[in-house]
């Protein structure tokens, strides 16, 4: 094994906690959804056995109306706000955060299988996989086929330039008579300039407030939430994962149930195709459900529609067009927004992010672009190899931002130099 795998296998095991992995021990010290999904991809190559419990885990913190949470807090942890007190959400096993993020523990949970072979493993996890799957389309669809959220960091991309015209209908005054709170993520001054700014923050922590005065109740939340979002990148995550459990099925001889999946993901791709596609721009793009319109920026997020095979061909000319001239003519591929708002260092504003890296790249070789995929995971280990497992890069010049030692940046780099 070379070093840098070797220092890979390190830092997820480091990052370890009794079943799951923590994204960082500097910034979040708890188990996040998507976080552990793409751990998973990775820990399936080094440690199988691990990369299935961290799913097994995901899913035993899942709500009883299949809701799979964001963030569980299964230990007591300290530097993170807001910690379990403030959500005040749950099961009888383990207290949550009141907020979902995208389904990427479906396409992990069938590379885990396909890189296993265990059929027990996957036969278990099926039942749990569609119950979440049919909870996004029961309760958070307004059209039974793209999918929306409530939050920006439902959606990952919490700062992404998209969530302004949202977040700026509203008053955080409006919706909570508190607004007190002690952040705690800029632990240091680089760090203060490179996470959301204190705007961004009041309005993340008023909806925290406004769910959890609401007892998280999805439907009273459905009226008066005033950030109700079809988020391009959750969506694009959703249609895969809805493709990801038909052939899970498939494999596991359920025709039926396969084919109901697979018409669903049909069904959402249509619902994307039709009302997130941007011709202008050349991508998809988020829509807001409260304001009625499209929240029109050139965010990396509407490019992964490719992962879910979301674009049709005309479509996809027209997106890997927009890719090459606006996003690859930076120095590192692929920064996760551009336009007016960029800031190469700021969180989702700007800079490069591995798994966004991860779900391109595997969604451009779905439509044949063998060489933009390997320019894209070219600089991702390059930047890897060269700076460490940072949680995000600077397109320009490179450098590492943010935590260190980041679980993902390690998974995915021994999921990318398993197949080199
Ligand atoms: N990314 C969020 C944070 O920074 C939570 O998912 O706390």
């Amino acid at each position: 094994m070379t070093d840098r795998r070797e220092e890979a296998v390190d830092v997820l095991r480091q990052n370890r906690h009794e079943g799951y992995t923590i994204p960082s021990a500097t910034l979040y010290p708890y188990q996040w959804n998507w976080d552990s999904a793409f751990v998973a991809v990775g820990l399936a190559h080094a440690d199988p056995a691990a990369a299935k419990r961290e799913l097994r885990t995901l899913l035993d913190a899942m709500w009883p109306n299949g809701m799979v949470p964001q963030i569980a807090f299964w230990a007591d942890a300290e530097g993170y706000f807001p910690g379990p007190e403030e959500w005040d959400a749950g099961t009888d096993e383990v207290q949550t955060s009141g907020i979902t993020q995208p389904p990427m523990l479906v396409p992990a949970a069938r590379h885990v299988y396909e890189t296993t072979g265990d059929d027990a493993f996957r036969d278990e996890l099926l039942p749990l996989l569609d119950r979440h799957l049919s909870w996004w389309v029961d309760e958070r669809s307004f059209d039974g086929d793209t999918v929306y959220v409530r939050h920006p960091w439902a959606t990952g991309m919490d700062d992404s330039p998209a969530w302004v015209p949202v977040l700026e209908s509203f008053a955080p005054e409006e919706i909570t008579d508190d607004l007190d709170y002690v952040r705690e993520d800029r632990k240091s001054a680089d760090l203060s300039e490179q996470r959301p700014t204190d705007w961004d923050y009041d309005r993340y922590v008023a909806l925290v407030r406004q769910g959890k005065a609401l007892d998280w109740d999805e439907a009273r939340l459905r009226e008066e939430c005033p950030f109700l979002v079809e988020d391009a990148l959750t969506n694009a995550i959703f249609v895969r994962a809805c493709d990801d459990l038909a052939a899970l099925y498939a494999s596991a001889g359920d025709q039926r149930k396969a084919d109901e999946w697979r018409r669903q993901a049909e069904h959402s791709r249509a619902g994307m195709r039709e009302r997130l596609w941007d011709e202008e721009l050349g991508t998809f793009v988020s829509y807001d459900r409260v304001g009625d319109r499209p929240l029109r920026v050139n965010s990396v997020a509407g490019l992964i529609g490719v992962f879910g095979e979301v674009p049709t061909n005309e479509q996809f000319a027209r997106l890997r067009e927009n890719l090459r001239e606006n996003f690859l003519t930076y120095d590192y591929a692929c920064p996760s927004y551009v336009g007016p708002e960029m800031d190469y260092d700021r969180y989702w504003r700007g800079p490069v992010w591995t798994n966004v890296n991860w779900l391109l790249a595997d969604g451009l070789r779905r439509y044949g672009a063998v060489d933009l995929a390997d320019r894209i995971e070219g600089d991702s280990l390059e930047l890897l190899e060269r700076e460490g497992f940072r949680e995000y890069f600077n397109p320009e010049t490179g450098a590492g931002r943010g935590s260190d030692r980041f679980s993902w940046s390690a998974a995915l780099y021994l999921d990318w130099t398993t197949h080199e």
